[in-house]
């Protein structure tokens, strides 16, 4: 008997010690929405916080998949998102699961109208638990997207070593950079290179190109801080392409690894996400771009 009440012990306490070194694996458990959404919520920094949840239509639940989370921008909603950015459509995105959270008050952590106190970072990294707890996820594919302040908060998990780590690549569109205006002192990334991928409109009245004051705070100048990523992702200087239909596309090669970085600056285009009709798809060049890199 004591022998049995010490190894029921031993195994409570691994079972604990295994949620917190390794999440469960969601591998295994049939789901019932392949090719459609569900909303789902936990308990987490700001309460109780809410997602979308979209499956591709070949979600098989042996096969590790990958993920993107998509970030809204201030004042918008998950389900605004979803057919804003595309990534449940199956001709953008045949193949990763597609995860749109919700921001408390619709805005996400780093500039100064953000609900106080709310730690989106601990929400994203408890969120993406879930994810591997209940899905299939492939641990090596994970990405974040996001636009405005969504993009602008995917930069701040770029920057964070403790949540940032997790992901293999990242995303921005109109970013809002609020927490990255000047120098490394709030990026300290958790690898480089740490690839990324950054489109904004040269007309972007809300979000300058050239940086200056936003409604949240000051912003830094695309370039300057797409320079600042170049030197933490140890780049060489940028190859610049002008496509001659006001779209300059840059790529960067960063420790051996080609196309590591990519930004396009687009004439004319205000602050917004383009779609398939734009200059650039955005959403099927972040899907390829986001297919290139792993998590080493
Ligand atoms: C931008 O340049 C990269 C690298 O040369 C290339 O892979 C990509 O297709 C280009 N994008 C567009 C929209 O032309």
């Amino acid at each position: 008997m004591a022998v049995f009440t010490n190894l029921l012990k031993f195994g409570v306490a691994l079972a604990a010690l295994c949620s917190v070194v390794v999440a469960q694996s969601g591998c295994g458990i049939p789901v019932d929405f392949p090719g459609q959404t569900r909303t789902f919520s936990i308990s987490s920094s700001g309460g109780t916080r809410r997602f979308l949840v979209h499956l591709p239509s070949n979600y098989n639940p042996s096969t590790r998949t990958p993920v993107i989370v998509a970030y809204h921008g201030s004042g918008a909603s998950a389900t605004g998102f979803e057919p804003y950015v595309r990534f449940s459509q199956p001709a953008v995105n045949p193949n990763m699961i597609a995860v749109y959270p919700a921001g408390i008050n619709g805005n996400w952590q780093g500039p100064t109208y953000a609900t106080p106190g709310v730690n989106d970072m601990v929400f994203t990294t408890d969120m993406v638990n879930y994810l591997r707890a209940n899905f299939c996820v492939d641990e090596s594919r994970i990405y974040a997207a996001g636009f405005s302040n969504g993009g602008g908060f995917v930069n701040t998990l770029a920057c964070s070593r403790q949540h940032g780590g997790q992901f293999a690549a990242f995303g921005g569109v109109s970013s809002a950079l609020y927490t990255d205006v000047s120098g490394n002192t709030n990026c300290t990334p958790a690898r480089s290179p740490l690839p990324l991928i950054q489109l904004h409109g040269y007309d972007d009245g809300t979000i300058r190109y050239e940086g200056g004051q936003g409604r949240g705070g000051p912003l830094p100048g695309i370039l300057e801080w797409l320079s600042r990523w170049a030197t933490r992702n140890s780049c060489g200087q940028p190859t610049i392409l002008n496509e001659g239909n006001g779209v300059a596309n840059y790529t960067w090669d960063c420790a051996g690894r080609n196309d590591a970085m990519q930004h396009y600056r687009l004439y004319p285009l205000g602050h917004n996400w383009p779609g398939p009709t734009g200059l650039v798809d955005i959403s099927a060049e972040m899907v390829r771009f986001f297919s290139r890199h792993r998590r080493p």
